[in-house]
Order: C-alpha cells, then structure tokens, then sequence
C-alpha cells in the first residue's frame, strides 16, 4: 500500500502503550504533540471538547489518548529520521500484576480462532489483544503527521458517515467542503442533521435489542495534486492503494473509488466526468465527479472520494454460539465491554488511511528530503492548464 513511507505499528489493547513507528517524512515539518492529540480525541468517539456519541465503548470514557513524540522530531521539526511516536494506554493499570481468567471461547467474528490456530496460543487472549481496534491509535497518530503534511501542500482530508444499519442519508447534494464542515458539527459525524437523529435513534435501537450495527463512512481529500499514482503498474495505481488501505481498518469489508458500485448499474454516458475548459483560468475540470478524482489509477485533479463499508460490530450483548477450546463443548461467546457501532468511530482511521497513502504518493511523485525541496515541485505538478501540455497536431511513429 505504501511505497515511500514506512509505518509500524506495536502494542496489546490492555498493554502498556501502543506505539507508531513513521518512515521518511521529509525534514522541516512542525511537529508537535498537540498536532496528533485532536485526531485521537476524534477517533474516540468525541468531538474535541464534547461527550462520546451513543454507543461509543465505555473504555473511551477512561483512555484519555495523548501522544507523546519519542524521536524523529527537534525543537519542534521534523528532522527526516524515523519519527516515534507513544500512547499510553490508561486501561493498563487494571490489568497490570493481576492473573486474568482464561479465554477459551473465541467470539464469532473476531480473530480470536484464527489467529490462535494460526499460532497454536494457548489462550486466545495472546491474539485478541493485538487484533483489537486500540492498534489504531497508532495509525491515527502516524495519520495525523501525514495530515500535516499533506495541509503543507493545501490538502484537506476529512470524512464522515452517510449509513448506519439501515439509515442511510443522502448527502450528494451537500458540496464536499460543506460536508466536511458540517460533519464535525455531529456527533456521530453525519453531515446532515437529520439523518443524525435517525442515525443516533438506529445505535440505541441496536442496543436495547442487545445487538450491533456498521454502517458506510465516505474519506474525501480536497486540493489533491494531479498526477498521483501510476495507470502503468498495477500496484501503484492509487485506487488499489486506496482501497487496500481501508480495507486493512479492523472491521471494514468492503470500499469502493467514487460511485463504483451505484455506476456499475448506470449507463456510461451517465457516469463518466465531461472535460470542459474553466473560463477565468483555463485549467481542465470537469462537469462531474463520478470517478472520485481518479482515472487510470492516477489523481485528475478533481476531489478525492473513497467509500467504506463497516461490518456490525462483533461483540454483541446477545451471545452467539460458540465452541469451549478447553473442553470441546458449545458454549456461548463472552460479552466484553464493547462499541455497539463503531462507524462514526473508524471515520477517522479511514482519513487516517487515506492521509497515509496521499502522502506517500505525493512523496513518490515528488521526492524530496525536506518540505523547502517539495514545494516547487509540488506547485510544478499542479498546472494543468492547456498551455502546460505542450501537444501538437502531427502524426508519430511509434514502433518504426
Ligand atoms: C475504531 C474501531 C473501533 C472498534 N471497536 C470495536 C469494539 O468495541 N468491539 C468489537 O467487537 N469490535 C470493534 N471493532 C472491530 C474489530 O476490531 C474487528 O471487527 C475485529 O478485530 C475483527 O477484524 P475483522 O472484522 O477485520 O475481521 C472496532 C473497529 C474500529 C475501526
């Protein structure tokens, strides 16, 4: 998924700490803790300065996340070394000098049983602890330094929900920014106030029944540079990168560039995006954006919009059937403190993801060591106008 960046993540759920470990960002970027504080509150569930959404983990009401930067950054920069970066996990203390009961019914739609046949453990708890959604903490942290990045070059990423269980909202007519904008404003991060309400009624309907629901989130970049990715190798095409990428997020099973799926059922002179000429600044735009800002695998220009598909969460206060690996018996999976919908949730490991990428293709575009090095060439490879295409009208010999 990435070329140019290098992330590593480590830490257990219940762990000390969870870690991030960040590749070749270029010297010269401002870095702080504060930076990266904001989108851990976000992935928390909470606005910053506001209460988690309902249906949000209790754990999120006891981790307070805070980044603390270990390396790669001096008086306040990046320096183009590995920057590390730490949460501590406040959940911790509890689990830390105490002899914690055995865990031997692994719970339906988790990695509990496959990874602990994959790893012959003992006791699925050596897996679950990995496999749980704290591991992106991390990516958010390492997401946000790429955000930064990225803003270096007016880039804006942002994100929000369009369903949760069976309420969708219709959210076409609202123009990107707006939704972007208007999506901080909610606390289960839907642009539209109403579809709010309905979405919010959805999680606690959920609840009461003692069950879960997903949902769709939608990741759009805005001020994206043309010419990210590759249409001549079919692992750097970027909407293979894009979707890679938020398919790695713990429960997210499906995501699609643009309108994929609805298109697939319309005609293509529905679907795809005429080319005009924009009148005050002859640059090439189009009419539409079904494409999402990618054509052949490469940015166009346009804003970026990618889809993702969560699953209902996996821990349901209903029990589900289950097998006892210690005594071979049926037995019912353990209800852990849990999400009952984690969607508004995953909105901002999806930015995450796709800041990441972003970033590591404006680095493989562009090179560089330093921000100072990038900038020209960054603002070269955002000119398309028609006299930036130097094109004649004459015929070639391509293969004499
Ligand atoms: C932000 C976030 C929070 C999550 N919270 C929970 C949770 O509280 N309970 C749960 O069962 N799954 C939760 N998940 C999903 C599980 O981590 C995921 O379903 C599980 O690890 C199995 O992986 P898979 O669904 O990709 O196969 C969460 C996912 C994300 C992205």
């Amino acid at each position: 998924v990435l070329s140019r960046i290098r992330l590593l993540t480590a830490g257990e759920s219940h762990g000390p700490a969870v870690l991030a470990v960040l590749e070749n960002m270029p010297a010269g970027l401002a870095l702080a803790a504060e930076d990266i504080d904001g989108d851990l509150v976000r992935r928390q569930g909470r606005q910053p300065g506001s209460h988690a959404y309902p249906g949000a983990s209790a754990r999120m009401g006891i981790e307070d996340d805070r980044a603390e930067l270990l390396a790669g950054v001096m008086a306040g920069t990046t320096t183009g070394a590995p920057i590390a970066v730490r949460i501590a996990n406040r959940d911790h203390a509890s689990w830390k000098d105490r002899d914690v009961e055995a865990t031997t019914v692994p719970r339906p739609g988790h990695a509990d049983l496959a990874a602990a046949v994959k790893h012959r453990y003992p006791d699925l708890r050596f897996g679950l602890e990995r496999a749980s959604a704290r591991e992106t903490a991390a990516r958010v942290a390492a997401g946000a330094i790429c955000r930064k990045l990225l803003a270096e070059f007016g880039v804006r990423v942002g994100g929000y929900v369009t369903a949760i269980g069976s309420v969708s909202a219709d959210v076409s007519a609202i123009p990107a920014e707006a939704r972007l904008d208007a999506a901080t404003r909610s606390d289960v991060r839907c642009p539209d106030a109403e579809g709010s309400d309905r979405m919010r009624a959805e999680i606690r309907e959920a609840a009461r029944q003692g069950d879960t629901v997903g949902g769709v989130f939608e990741v759009v970049a805005l001020g994206v540079p043309p010419g990210l990715g590759s249409h001549a190798h079919w692992d750097r095409r970027l909407s293979s990168r894009l979707v890679g990428a938020l398919v790695s997020i713990p429960g997210v099973k499906g995501a699609e560039i643009g309108d994929a799926f609805s298109g697939a059922r319309r005609r293509g002179t529905e679907v795809h995006d005429p080319i005009e000429i924009r009148q005050e600044d002859g640059a090439l735009v189009r009419v539409t954006n079904h494409a999402g800002g990618l054509e052949g695998g490469i940015t166009n220009g346009e804003a970026l919009v990618v889809r993702a598909a969560m699953k209902p969460i996996s821990t349901t206060r209903t029990t589900m059937k289950s097998v006892d690996l210690a005594t071979g018996q049926p037995a019912a999976a353990r209800y852990e403190r849990s999400d009952v919908c984690a969607v508004p949730r995953a909105v901002i490991v999806g930015e995450a993801m796709v800041c990441l990428v972003l970033a590591d293709a404006l680095l493989e575009k562009v090179g560089g060591d330093s921000i100072s090095e990038m900038r020209p060439r960054v603002e070269t490879s955002r000119r398309m106008r028609l006299d930036d295409l130097a094109m004649a009208r004459r015929e070639w010999r391509f293969w004499p």
